[in-house]
């Protein structure tokens, strides 16, 4: 079977888009469905290539069991082809993958990842690099919330993933 192939995206991929990442990546983990995904993460930057995640999100993230080990690697062309869903934290991130869309089908891949987190108002995933301790702590929730909604979406477009838990 093919696998549901995932990719987060923010400006860096040192910071929001390796949290959601993790977030992700350990809820599967726990729902037992880890084999039907493939999960990555990357920046529309580049800024921070081959660096690992920012200190103080590794700190939030390891607060709420999570390990976060990606590095980060920018957003490539090709990733609208590989990926099936590409999850923009921001409306900044989501514009500039718009700019490389070159139809429907990878058009209807791109979403704001919030957005699936219909119990809030806010689509976007704040940047918290210039932020607090509390700002980073408060991305880690953010992407957790988002992360079961969007798994709850995948749910329903997917009955096996029900039928395996
Ligand atoms: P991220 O946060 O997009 O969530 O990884 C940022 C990381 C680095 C910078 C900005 C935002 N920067 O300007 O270097």
């Amino acid at each position: 079977m093919n696998k549901i192939k995932i990719l987060f995206v923010c400006l860096g991929n040192i910071c929001r888009s390796p949290a959601a990442e993790a977030s992700f990546t350990n809820l599967v983990k726990d729902c037992g469905l880890s084999n039907f995904f493939e999960i990555d993460s990357c920046g529309t930057s580049g800024y921070h290539d081959g660096e690992l995640a920012d200190p103080r999100t590794r700190l939030a993230a390891k607060k709420r069991n999570k390990e976060i080990t990606h590095r980060s690697r920018k957003f490539l062309q090709r990733d609208l082809e590989i990926f099936d869903y590409i999850l923009a934290m921001d409306k900044s991130n989501y514009a500039y993958l718009l700019k490389s869309v070159s139809s429907d089908t990878i058009l209807n891949k791109i979403f704001l990842f919030r957005s699936f987190d219909k119990s809030d108002e806010y689509q976007e995933v704040p940047d918290p690099y210039y932020g607090t301790t509390k700002d980073f702590d408060e991305v880690q929730l953010i992407v957790e919330k988002a992360s079961f909604c969007f798994l709850e979406f995948l749910k329903e477009k997917y009955p096996y993933l029900r039928q395996s838990i």
